[in-house]
C-alpha cells in the first residue's frame, strides 16, 4: 500500500527540523509541495532545501501542486474555507493516486506542526473519506511558530498554574479580549492587537522567527502598537510576505 508522510519542519530555521523528520524524510520517493502563488516562493524554497539536505540517501522526485485560489472576498468565511478545502481535497487526491505508485512513501513537508493551523491533515483525511485512493498516513510532529516565539522571547507561555488560549487575530477581535489571559495569536494580518484598549497589556511579538529577518519586539503593548504596525507593514513591502505571532497577557514579570 502507498504510504504518506505529514512532516512537520519547523516554523522558520531549517535546524528546527526534528531526527524523527530527517529519519521520515529518508524513506520519501516522492514530496508534495504546495504553491500558493509568488508571495510564499521563500517557503517552496525553504522545503525543497529542507530536501536538498536531508534527502540525498536515494533520488527523489519533487511534485508541486497549484493551490486553487480561495475566495478571500467571501462574507461567509466558513463556507469559502470549506468549499476552498474541497477543491484542494480533489487536486491532492489525483497527485497521490497519479504520481505515487502503490509500493512508494510520499511526503507533504508542513510548516511548523501539522496539528496548528493548517489545512493538510483536514485535506488527506478528505482524500481517505473519498475511497478512491488507499494509503497509510504518519504524522511527524515539527517545532511550530509558538514554540519558536517563547524560545526566541525567552519566556513561558503561561504563568505559574495558568491557562494558554491559542486563537487568530479575526477571533481576537470577535471574541473581545479584555487582557486578563495568556493568549497567542497567529494569522493577523490586520495587526488585532491594536483594538485592546487595556493599558495593562504585555505583547511579545515576533515575525519571520528563526529566519535571517527575525524581528523581535516586547514590552507593553500600548506603547508599541504603533511601532510593531508600521515595522510590519515596511517589512511586508519590503519581501512582500510576512508571518508574525505574538503573545498577550497581563503585564507582570516574566522570565526563563
Ligand atoms: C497557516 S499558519 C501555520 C502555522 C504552523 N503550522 C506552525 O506550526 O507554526 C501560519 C501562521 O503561523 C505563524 N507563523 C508561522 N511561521 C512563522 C514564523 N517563522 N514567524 C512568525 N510567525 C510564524 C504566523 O502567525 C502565520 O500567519
Amino acid at each position: 500500500m502507498r504510504k504518506l508522510k505529514l512532516i512537520g519542519i519547523g516554523a522558520g530555521n531549517p535546524d528546527y527540523i526534528t531526527i524523527q523528520a530527517i529519519n521520515a524524510l529518508r524513506e520519501v520517493d516522492v514530496v508534495f509541495v504546495t504553491d500558493k502563488g509568488e508571495d510564499t516562493a521563500d517557503l517552496l524554497r525553504a522545503r525543497k532545501e529542507v530536501c536538498e539536505r536531508y534527502m540525498q540517501a536515494k533520488p527523489y522526485r519533487i511534485i508541486e501542486i497549484q493551490d486553487p485560489r480561495r475566495d478571500r472576498n467571501s462574507a461567509a468565511y466558513r463556507s469559502a474555507v470549506t468549499a476552498w478545502h474541497e477543491r484542494r481535497a480533489a487536486l491532492y487526491e489525483q497527485v497521490i493516486r497519479e504520481q505515487l505508485s502503490d509500493d512508494e512513501c510520499g511526503a507533504f513537508l508542513v510548516w511548523g506542526d501539522p496539528s496548528l493551523y493548517d489545512s493538510t491533515l483536514r485535506i488527506i483525511d478528505q482524500v481517505a473519506a473519498r475511497g478512491t485512493v488507499n494509503f497509510q498516513c504518519e504524522i511527524i510532529p515539527g517545532i511550530t511558530s509558538i514554540q519558536a516565539l517563547a524560545a526566541r522571547h525567552k519566556i513561558s507561555l503561561n504563568q505559574i498554574g495558568e491557562a494558554v488560549h491559542i486563537t487568530t487575530g479575526r477571533r481576537l477581535i470577535e471574541d473581545q479580549y479584555t487582557g486578563d489571559a495568556n493568549i497567542v495569536v497567529l494569522l493577523d494580518g490586520e495587526c488585532s492587537f491594536k483594538t485592546i484598549a487595556n493599558d495593562n497589556v504585555d505583547i511579545y511579538w515576533g515575525a519571520y522567527l528563526g529566519t535571517p529577518d527575525e524581528i523581535l519586539l516586547s514590552g507593553k503593548l500600548n506603547e508599541l502598537s504603533e511601532q510593531i504596525q508600521q515595522l510590519r507593514a515596511q517589512a511586508r513591502k519590503q519581501k512582500g510576505w510576512i508571518m508574525d505571532t505574538y503573545l498577550l497577557r497581563k503585564r507582570g514579570t516574566s522570565s526563563c
